[in-house]
């Protein structure tokens, strides 16, 4: 594991920027609106579990360091994408408000248990995305805007390499299903209840503003299925109480990002 920091240039990026999955495009746009505010979360987590890892898992401290380190570089290139995005759609600013509420809040009235149950509920959860947007979905990338591919490319490729981490730090420090499901469980109500709405209102300003006769609740439609078909079977998996992430072989789609972001400063092309 490493924290590789390729530079992006967003000076064109277009946040419409799957057309051939708009919808898809603006749920992602809503991640990414909530990751300068969630990952800093986990970072912070992380930090104040680390003495307690040092005592009962010194083993994990490398890599709870590398994971930080990694979760540090992914919200500030996300930021910078976020202000292009803002840009277009400054109604964005009531969403931002309040997801850093959302966060400050968790810190500030949850104890490191439920806190640690939610980071390692987010990271449950990235792996699944991460196999998506890496493995399954290379027919719809293909007239996507490269920066904005290529940030999530690299994010994503990292969230699987680091898959492990909150998984492990969870377990050494507060074991149990049921204390695990309820992280998951809230982490991923919460997340996409915030993505769902940023994705309507995205949506509903590019009807209103750019697409007025161009919209294809057919094509929609069928996306939803084909993304319902991968991620339930995998979804269900974390439910288990044997689920750990270590199991998750890393594919060959995720090693030549990891390999491309090694290697390459400024990414403007495909990867
Ligand atoms: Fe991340
Ligand atoms: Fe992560």
């Amino acid at each position: 594991m490493k924290a590789r920091l390729p530079e992006f240039d967003f000076s064109q990026a277009n946040p419409r920027w799957i057309p051939a999955a708009p919808a898809f495009a603006h749920q992602l746009n809503g991640a990414s609106l909530l990751l300068p505010y969630l990952e800093p979360y986990l970072v912070k987590v992380m930090r104040a579990a680390r003495p307690r890892v040092a005592e009962v898992a010194p083993e994990l401290l490398e890599d709870l360091d590398v994971f930080n380190q990694q979760e540090a570089n992914h919200y500030r290139v996300h930021s910078a994408y976020n202000r292009v995005m803002l840009g277009q759609y400054p109604s964005l600013a009531p969403f931002e408000a309040e997801i850093r509420a959302d966060f400050e809040g968790f810190l500030r009235d949850r104890p490191l248990a439920w806190n640690l149950a939610y980071c390692e509920g987010f990271e449950s959860s990235g792996v699944i995305a991460s196999e998506f947007f890496l493995h399954a979905i290379d027919d719809l990338l293909e007239t996507a805007d490269p920066a904005v591919s290529a940030l999530w490319r690299w994010h994503l490729a990292e969230e699987f390499e680091h898959r492990n981490v909150a998984h492990d730090v969870l377990k050494a420090l507060f074991p149990g299903w049921r204390h695990r499901l309820r992280g998951f469980r809230f982490c991923s109500q919460h997340l996409f209840q915030f993505t769902a709405r940023v994705r309507a209102h995205m949506s509903d300003i590019d009807r209103a503003e750019f697409f007025k006769d161009t919209e294809d609740a057919g094509a929609d439609a069928k996306f939803r299925r084909r993304a319902a078909r991968f991620h339930l079977p995998r979804i269900a998996r974390v439910y288990m109480p044997w689920y750990s992430p270590h199991g998750r072989r890393m594919g060959e789609p995720t090693r030549r990002a990891l390999a491309f972001f090694e290697t390459h400063g400024l990414t403007k092309s495909r990867v």
